[in-house]
């Protein structure tokens, strides 16, 4: 049975420094990709109250899938190139959207998200989906979130 998690006060950096060993601990011992994911959202939700943060997962040669998340319903499925998921999948990359309303193919599950972040997820080297971080508030993420988002990726490619 997992402890509770120590939810941090502080900056920005600072709360990610406190999470980061937390979810490196959640997921010691525990192999199965989907409890992993599903503990992912729910200790970053738990510590940054998010608006919406999950995963999208390739699906086929063309299309994401929804994965585990915390927030409300989302779209099921997006496909390659796509919205802001389907362009940080097809181009490799991580995508800092500061205002949804200003990117082109913005696919809005809901009218409340106003900025994103999405960071490609790897396994041995293959893209295997993209972690979606949304804000009901404008320009919430920036290189420290990509910086900290992308080390709790790394904790899954093993
Ligand atoms: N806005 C995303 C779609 C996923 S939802 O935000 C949960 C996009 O444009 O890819």
């Amino acid at each position: 049975m997992a402890e509770d998690l120590e939810v941090s006060k502080g900056s920005k950096e600072e709360q990610y420094q406190s999470l980061l060993p937390q979810i490196e601990g959640l997921l010691t011992g525990e192999n199965n990709q989907i409890a992993n994911l599903a503990n992912i959202t729910a200790a970053l939700k738990e510590q940054f109250n998010f608006f919406w943060v999950g995963f999208y997962l390739v699906d086929t040669e063309n299309e994401l899938v929804l994965g585990p998340f915390q927030g409300p319903i989302a779209c099921t499925r997006i496909r390659k190139g796509r919205g802001v998921c389907g362009g940080a999948w097809s181009q490799e990359k991580t995508l800092i959207v500061p205002d949804v309303e200003k990117f082109p193919g913005h696919i809005a599950c809901s009218s409340l998200s106003k900025s994103e972040i999405v960071l490609p997820l790897y396994k041995q080297g293959k893209i295997i989906g993209v972690l979606d971080v949304d804000s009901n508030q404008l320009n919430s993420f920036d290189e420290i979130d990509e910086k900290y988002l992308s080390q709790v990726l790394k904790l899954l490619d093993n």
